[in-house]
Order: C-alpha cells, then sequence, then structure tokens
C-alpha cells in the first residue's frame, strides 16, 4: 500500500500500524527482566486492537529465535525501550524546570541535574499512537498535554482507555487532525496556550511525513513556541542514495518474514525516503539551541548492546532543543 497526499488509517492498517507495532515493543519492553521502562497500558492497548501479530509480539508469545532474529524484534524492543526512556526523561526534565547547566539543549543529558523554578506546563505529543504518557508519567498539578493524531487513532484510545477505567494524571486534551493540514488552528482550537512555554514531541513521525510537510511542521512548532519551550525529536540520518536502496531492501526482507508470521506490512511502504533537512539543522537555523544523543549512546547508557552502525536505520539518534525566543 503506497503512500496517498490524504490517507487515513486506523490502528490495524498502513501508518496507524506502526503506532500498534512500536506499543508492542513497548509491552515486551516493559516485560523484561531489567526493564528500562513501564508502560502498562501498552499491552491492552495493543490487545484492543485485535490484530494477532502484534497482540503476540506484546504478550511476549514470539516465534523461535532464529524467527525473532530475522523479524528484527529484539533489536526493536531494544531501541523502543531506550527511545521511550529518552522521551519520558525529556517531558519529566521540561516539567520539573529549566536547566541551569549544561551545553542548553533541553533533555535528559543536560536537564533534570540544576533544575530551578518552574517548569513547563503544557505539552504538546504530536503524533500520540498508542502512547499513553498522559495516562502514566506522574506529571505536576495544572500540567496540560494536548496529544495529536488522526481521528481514528484518537477516538480508538480515549474509548480504549476510558474503557479500562483508566484516568489521565493531567489535563489530556485530544486533538483528532492530520499532521498535513491546518494542525496548529486545531490545537489553539482546543486551548493551546501560544504565550505559554510548550514541551514538544515528534516521536516515530517523520519518516511519515514528505520533506515540506517536515519543515512545516518545525515552522509551525517555532511560530507557536514561547521562550522557554523544548521539543524532542527522533531522527533518522541522511544517506546516499545507494544506503536507502540497501535500506528499502532490509525493509523488504524484514516484511517478508513478517508475512510469514501473518502480518502484511511494509515500512517501505510508508515511510518517505529521499532528502530531506535535517531537523536539528532545520531548527538551528530558526532559533533552536539544539543537543543530541545517537542510538547507541542510549543503549549503552541503558547497559543494553550496541547496533551495528553500517546500517542508516542503526544511526538514529535523538535531538532536544530549547528555544529562547531569538528567531
Ligand atoms: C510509529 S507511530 C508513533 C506513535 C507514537 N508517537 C509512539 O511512539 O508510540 C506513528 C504515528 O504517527 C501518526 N501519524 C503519521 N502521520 C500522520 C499525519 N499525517 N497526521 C497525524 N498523525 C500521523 C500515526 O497515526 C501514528 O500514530
Amino acid at each position: 500500500m503506497t503512500r496517498t497526499d490524504n490517507d487515513t488509517w486506523d490502528l490495524a492498517s498502513s501508518v496507524g500500524a506502526t503506532a500498534t507495532l512500536v506499543a508492542a515493543a513497548r509491552a515486551a519492553a516493559s516485560r523484561e527482566a531489567d526493564p528500562l521502562i513501564d508502560d502498562p497500558f501498552a499491552e491492552p492497548l495493543v490487545r484492543a486492537v485485535g490484530v494477532e501479530f502484534f497482540t503476540r509480539l506484546a504478550s511476549g508469545a514470539l516465534p523461535t529465535p532464529d524467527d525473532q532474529a530475522a523479524m528484527g524484534v529484539s533489536r526493536m524492543i531494544d531501541s523502543m525501550a531506550v527511545r521511550t526512556k529518552f522521551f519520558d526523561e525529556f517531558f519529566l526534565a521540561g516539567a520539573a524546570g529549566p536547566a541551569t547547566s549544561g551545553a542548553g539543549a533541553a533533555g535528559p543529558a543536560t536537564s533534570g541535574a540544576g533544575a530551578a523554578g518552574p517548569g513547563v506546563r503544557q505539552a504538546v505529543i504530536l503524533a500520540s499512537g498508542l502512547d499513553a504518557r498522559a495516562y502514566r508519567l506522574d506529571w505536576p498539578d495544572g500540567m496540560v498535554v494536548f496529544e495529536i493524531d488522526q481521528p481514528e487513532v484518537i477516538a480508538f484510545k480515549t474509548e480504549t482507555l476510558a474503557g479500562y477505567g483508566a484516568a489521565p494524571g493531567c489535563e489530556r486534551r485530544a486533538v483528532a487532525v492530520d499532521l498535513r493540514d491546518d494542525w496548529a488552528g486545531a490545537l489553539r482550537a482546543a486551548g493551546f496556550d501560544p504565550q505559554a512555554p510548550t514541551a514538544w514531541s515528534a516521536e516515530g513521525l517523520l519518516g511519515y511525513l514528505p520533506p515540506e510537510a517536515q519543515d512545516r511542521l518545525l515552522d509551525a512548532i517555532t511560530e507557536l513556541s514561547a521562550p522557554g519551550s523544548r521539543v524532542a525529536i527522533d531522527c533518522v540520518p541522511r544517506s546516499s542514495q545507494e544506503k536507502q536502496d540497501e535500506s528499502r531492501k532490509r525493509m523488504e526482507a524484514t516484511a517478508e518474514h513478517w508475512r510469514d508470521q501473518g502480518l502484511d506490512l511494509n515500512f517501505g511502504d510508508l515511510v518517505y525516503l529521499g532528502d530531506r533537512n535535517e531537523p536539528g539543522a532545520y531548527l538551528s537555523s530558526h532559533g533552536w539551541q539544539v543537543g543530541s544523543a545517537s542510538i547507541n549512546e542510549l543503549l549503552s547508557a541503558g547497559g543494553r548492546a550496541t547496533f551495528d552502525e553500517d546500517e542508516p536505520m542503526n544511526q538514529l539518534y535523538y535531538i532536544s532543543a530549547s528555544y529562547g525566543g531569538a528567531r
């Protein structure tokens, strides 16, 4: 299934299924012996979606170790564990208060220690998928968390968690809109305050946006950010055409193994490969102070084995940036 300009999805199809996949990996990461994360909502949400492959992944009923290796399962679980931890810490550090030391970037490596004064009380989770941070993080009083995703994704999570009796630990405001459309207008209409500093996240999102939509997204974030705002994003490095072709082939090979296990989903058809602006450099040129950590740094910090850096998909990196107000 290839992408089109106005395509839509639920959590079992197209880009929506990627939200279920990463939630399944979070569930699996949460059940490890020495877990880096604890997401008790991931497994029930994945079960509720009802795609057997994802349910098996979430509940630990995985195939043989050889199959797992071929499907990239343990790599996916480790990378989702460190990614989730990175974004959790980003939000908690933002809510705790501005960093007084470090390189100026807002993020786990430089903030937290030395926090002073009140932190942000407004967060926006772009492409929230089955992310349950609004429900599971220990938010301070007065915290408002906006979640943006496509209508069917938003409705499913809201209704499913309400059905389980789960209540957000903050004021959660769900905004059902496509991030290629006027999402900033929808966010404002939902009560977003552009005068208040904001913690933004774009986790597992950029590759699913065309390059121009990515630029528009970063422009809108900058436009809506008061001084003291922060943003965290996971990024795939730019790579040569040859490396991109290799990546596409690997994704196809992985998809074939998944098909054998009953899942018909090829990431290569869902992401927009090709040239795009590097998000950190783009934000830097728009007045943000940017810091970054590679996935291998996060894996090492979490006591997990590092990945082979030859493969572009293993060169993921995570940026956190803070905004002083000078565009
Ligand atoms: C890989 S999932 C990540 C979900 C979540 N951030 C997480 O890490 O669990 C990608 C998410 O991006 C959302 N998404 C991608 N393109 C979008 C668009 N144009 N508008 C709204 N949501 C979009 C999908 O619906 C999906 O929930």
